[in-house]
């Protein structure tokens, strides 16, 4: 990957606010990887969220730029995000629905920082599964390089998915409770 970015403080969030809605847009539209329609589809999950709470089934992180940030009325810039949730039928499994960092702070600890705190919360009293779905597109090389370098293995590949010849790329990586034998 490129030359890491300087570290900069950041703050991450876990309350969801209106606001949001706009800034993940913004945040998975900059990174270049997202169809319109997919990006749209992030802002509505933040919507779901808002409307219905926890049993939306999804559970946000946000990084923000700056010590402290979020705190006052003021936004701070949204510098990523992370999105997961409960898998349907599957009390084992945690789906996570998005990572994305903002294309101008890629490389720089965000993803790595926002990973860490989903996995804090996934991990539970037994062993659970956190699985992240990506493409074996060209374009996403460096998201499977992320999530290998963090412990994700490949568990499946489901063929042609997404089109002839780009496959579904399954990663998952087992979280066990402290102590766990
Ligand atoms: C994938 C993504 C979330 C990673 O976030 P990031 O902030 O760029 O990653 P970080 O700087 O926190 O890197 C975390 C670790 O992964 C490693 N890493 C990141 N990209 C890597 C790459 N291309 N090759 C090898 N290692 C890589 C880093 O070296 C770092 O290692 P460390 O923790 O030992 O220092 C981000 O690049 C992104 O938003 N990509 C586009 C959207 C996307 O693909 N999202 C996932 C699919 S929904």
């Amino acid at each position: 990957m490129g030359v890491r970015a300087a570290a900069r403080p950041l703050t991450l969030r876990e309350s969801v606010r209106p606001e949001d809605r706009q800034a993940v847009m913004d945040v998975a539209a900059s990174s270049g990887f997202f169809s319109p329609a997919e990006v749209e589809m992030a802002g509505s999950l933040v919507e779901e969220r808002l409307r219905d709470g926890e049993p939306s089934g999804y559970f946000f992180v946000f990084a923000e730029d700056g010590a402290g940030a979020g705190s006052g009325a003021q936004a701070a810039p949204l510098a990523g995000f992370a999105c997961y949730g409960p898998a349907t039928y599957a009390p084992d499994w945690v789906d996570l629905y998005w990572i994305a960092v903002h294309q101008s702070r890629r490389g720089a600890g965000v993803g790595g920082a926002l990973l860490e705190l989903v996995e804090r919360r996934v991990r539970g009293a037994r062993p659970t599964t956190l699985v992240a779905e990506t493409s074996s597109r060209g374009q996403y090389r460096p998201t499977r390089a992320f999530y290998e370098h963090k412990g994700f293995s490949l568990i499946a590949m489901m063929k042609s998915f997404y089109a002839p010849g780009e496959h579904k790329i399954i990663y998952a990586k087992r979280l066990e409770p402290p102590g766990f034998p």
